[in-house]
């Protein structure tokens, strides 16, 4: 039942309104003090204040007081206000400080009823409104409730629904490709491709002919007319990852087609027209690129038509522990665990890291820490994030030493290399076969799964 607060210090009209009500959960208060005690404690959406509250029933001072702190500790709070015969001044005075509606006595209780009922209804709009505004559409790849990272979600849906070019910054791991995704999901280009390039991965040789596609003979090996990935996005939207790594003769060929929205494929001289929104990103400092003449001016106005700051994961309030835990749901599925959560050593741990590779170094640490965990519990041990009240006593066994920092070591790579045997024994070291001999006899088979 819905609860309805009935501030009003005649216990005559209390009674009247209890018959009126029966539907709702009533609260009743005679005073100021009272209504905002009932107030605080059950936060009833709406309230029917009588202006006339003692000490002084005949003056509206005390009921306009206590309107104003409720509006001023629940401001989405609908509060009608009843006043006496004719008592407009107070009335319109109520309708300023924030009331939702007034009523004059003497009451008629089907007029009230109606009133009152149509405050619920309007309340709950505006619940569901807020509710709405609040729950996040990007929320199965970008987990966070953060100020930082909710702002980020808003101008994503801001921009969104629109064409202009956005520049994406943020350190390494912080999240760029899926926000660069959203913007496109939430696009009325959402059927159409999401065509991603990392600029900075691509031989500078080979970035051109990728980006604008070659004709045919253009070049040794060129056998037959090929797309590039901007043709290749047409529709839909281009994703240039690591824009900053972009070699500058090729920064004056993009400006062009940002400029005119035309390409010319390498060897090519026809000039063919693309649509695509354009997305950038990019860990280094543009700004100070632009300074030093390693990116160019124009390009550089060019792409941030807006720009969206990605914030560090550290500057995300208690979004590391909301992530961390479905990260666990996600690897304690991936390696068949039962990993209950963290222990309290282990959340002030992850609290505290700078956390300087952000979200990708979370999921590696998480990673690691769900193959190694023994308990039910992981530990602050078991993420490798040394705090500082923990130094380890001594040990004097240095094949446990050795023992465990190997472990350490495999695991971790093994996380790194994406679960990979090859490539963990590449980061390590060491042959294929000397790494399964290590896995045999520190009895990690686990990743050989
Ligand atoms: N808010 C988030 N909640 C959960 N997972 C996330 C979140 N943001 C990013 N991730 C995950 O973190 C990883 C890194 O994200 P992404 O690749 O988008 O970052 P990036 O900024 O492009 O990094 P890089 O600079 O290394 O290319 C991905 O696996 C991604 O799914
Ligand atoms: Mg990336």
């Amino acid at each position: 039942m819905e609860k309805l607060l009935i501030v009003d210090d005649d216990l005559g009209i209390q009674k009247q309104l209890k018959w009126c009500f029966d539907g709702y959960e009533l609260l009743f208060a005679e005073t100021r003090e009272a209504a905002i005690a009932q107030l605080k404690r059950h936060e009833p959406p709406v309230v029917t204040l009588d202006l006339g509250l003692p000490p002084d029933p005949a003056n509206a001072s005390e009921g306009l007081a206590a309107l104003e702190e409720i509006m001023a500790l629940a401001p989405t709070t609908k509060v009608i206000v009843i006043t006496g015969n004719d008592d407009t001044a107070h009335a319109l005075k109520a309708i300023e400080l924030g009331a939702y509606d007034f009523y004059q006595k003497p009451i008629d209780t089907d007029t009230l009823a109606i009133i009152v009922e149509r405050a619920f209804k309007l309340h709950q709009l505006e619940e569901e409104n807020r509710r709405l505004a609040r729950r996040n559409p990007l929320i199965n790849q970008v987990i966070g409730e953060s100020t930082a990272i909710q702002k980020a979600c808003r101008m994503v849906e801001k921009i969104s629904p629109t064409e202009v070019t956005t520049l994406l910054l943020g350190q390494s791991g912080t999240g760029k490709e899926v926000f660069a995704n959203a913007i496109h999901e939430l696009s009325p280009r959402s059927d159409k491709p999401f065509i991603a390039i990392n600029c900075g991965a691509i031989p500078e040789n080979l970035l051109e002919s990728e980006l604008f596609g070659y004709e045919k003979g253009a070049f040794t090996g060129a056998h037959k007319t090929t797309k590039g990935k901007i043709e290749g996005a047409d529709g839909g939207t281009l994703f240039l990852d690591e824009i900053g790594d972009m070699p500058l003769n090729l920064q004056v060929k993009l400006l062009r087609f940002l400029q005119e929205r035309v390409i010319e494929r390498v060897g090519g001289r026809q000039v063919i027209p693309v649509d695509v929104r354009v997305i950038c990103a990019t860990h280094q400092n543009l700004y100070s690129m632009v300074e030093d003449k390693s990116f160019r001016e124009d390009l550089f106005y060019r792409v941030s038509e807006i720009v969206i700051n990605i914030p560090p994961l550290k500057d995300r309030d208690g979004d590391v522990v909301l992530i961390a835990r479905a990260l666990l749901q996600r690897f304690n599925q991936q390696f068949s665990k039962n990993i209950k959560g963290f222990t309290d050593k282990a959340m002030a741990a992850m609290s505290r890291h700078s956390w300087p590779g952000n979200i990708r170094e979370l999921q590696n640490k998480l990673k690691s820490a769900v193959i190694m965990a023994e308990g039910q519990l992981i530990d602050a041990d078991d993420l490798g994030i040394l705090s500082d009240d923990d130094a380890s006593p001594l040990r004097l066994n240095l094949r446990e030493v050795r023992e465990e920092a190997e472990t350490k070591a495999i695991v971790h790579a093994y996380s790194l290399s994406d679960s990979n045997m090859s490539k963990t024994a590449a980061m390590l070291g060491v042959t294929r076969p000397t790494l399964y001999s290590l896995v045999e006899k520190y009895n990690l088979s686990d990743l050989k799964g």
